[in-house]
């Protein structure tokens, strides 16, 4: 039996709203401008996913945290090529993998227009560095991407409607990123106390979720999901009105090594192919 899917509970028209979809082309949906993300649950799983799991878990497929800042399809091609390991997964798997990622960035190609893509990629245990935050794009960019985690935990977002003001998260955000600068520092200088009680404060802040409405409210986007997000424009980061509401969300903070995949495009948009 397929599992449900949830329903956006805050979805009215006219509102911005997360959609929920089975169907990869929903995923175009991420144009309009009161769709905040689309999330397309991908059950069952390719057969490949499993020993692509089973690799990236075990550390045998390990790949460091890079950027590809500025690519053609071509070139994101060229570099796995070139860079993706041979041998901790068997060819077929390598290849559908990278089918896998070239297919994120066909998506973005055909909704935003580009053909130059920021790829991000990296197979990390998850950390307690980064709390709920939105991600950001080049000036002028497309202010969409898209996501995808391959297994292990899922991401955490929380629905639109259970914002409080953009005051309130860009407090908790500075206030998160100063903490995240101290516990940095109190780890480098070996100052223990210090360190403990700087975790503590980003534990306490984390937990309350101040700018949230119902702070007990939060969903997951599961791992083989295919998320397209909207993100902030960096001019835009911390004003109040930045246009299409970005996407709220935090990566896991326990758990085992996953592979994660992030695209964008860092070419000016130009009119989205409807
Ligand atoms: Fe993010």
């Amino acid at each position: 039996m397929e599992m449900p899917i949830p329903v956006s509970p805050s979805f009215s028209p006219g509102c911005a709203h997360i959609l929920w979809t089975r169907d990869e082309h929903d995923l175009r949906r991420i144009v309009e401008d009161d769709v905040q993300a689309v999330i397309c649950v991908v059950a069952p799983l390719p057969d490949w996913v499993v020993p692509l799991t089973l690799a990236v878990e075990s550390g045998r497929l390990s790949i460091p945290r890079t950027v590809l800042p500025n690519h053609t399809r071509d070139e994101v091609e060229a570099w796995f090529a070139e860079f993706l390991p041979d041998g901790p997964v068997a060819p077929d798997v390598r290849d559908s993998l990278v089918d896998d990622i070239l297919e994120l960035t066909d998506r973005l190609a055909a909704s935003a227009g580009v053909s130059r893509f920021r790829l991000r990629i990296f197979t990390e245990a998850p950390t307690e560095d980064c709390g709920f935050h939105v991600d950001t794009v080049a000036p002028g960019a497309p202010p969409w991407g898209l996501l995808r985690v391959y297994n292990g935990a899922g991401t955490s977002f929380v629905e639109p409607d259970n914002l409080g003001s953009a005051g309130d998260f860009h407090r908790y955000l500075d206030r998160r990123e100063r903490l995240e600068r101290d516990r940095r520092t109190a780890l480098e200088a070996a100052r223990t106390d210090d360190f403990e009680r700087v975790a503590r404060e980003i534990a306490e802040l984390d937990a309350a979720r101040s700018f949230l409405a119902r702070p007990e409210e939060v969903f997951e986007a599961p791992a083989g999901s295919i998320v397209a997000f909207k993100h902030v424009d960096l001019r835009f980061q911390w004003t109040q009105d930045a246009g299409p509401m970005p996407w709220v969300h935090c990566s896991p903070m326990r758990g085992g090594r996953r592979l994660v995949v992030n695209v964008t495009s860092p070419e000016p948009m130009r009119p989205p192919h409807r």
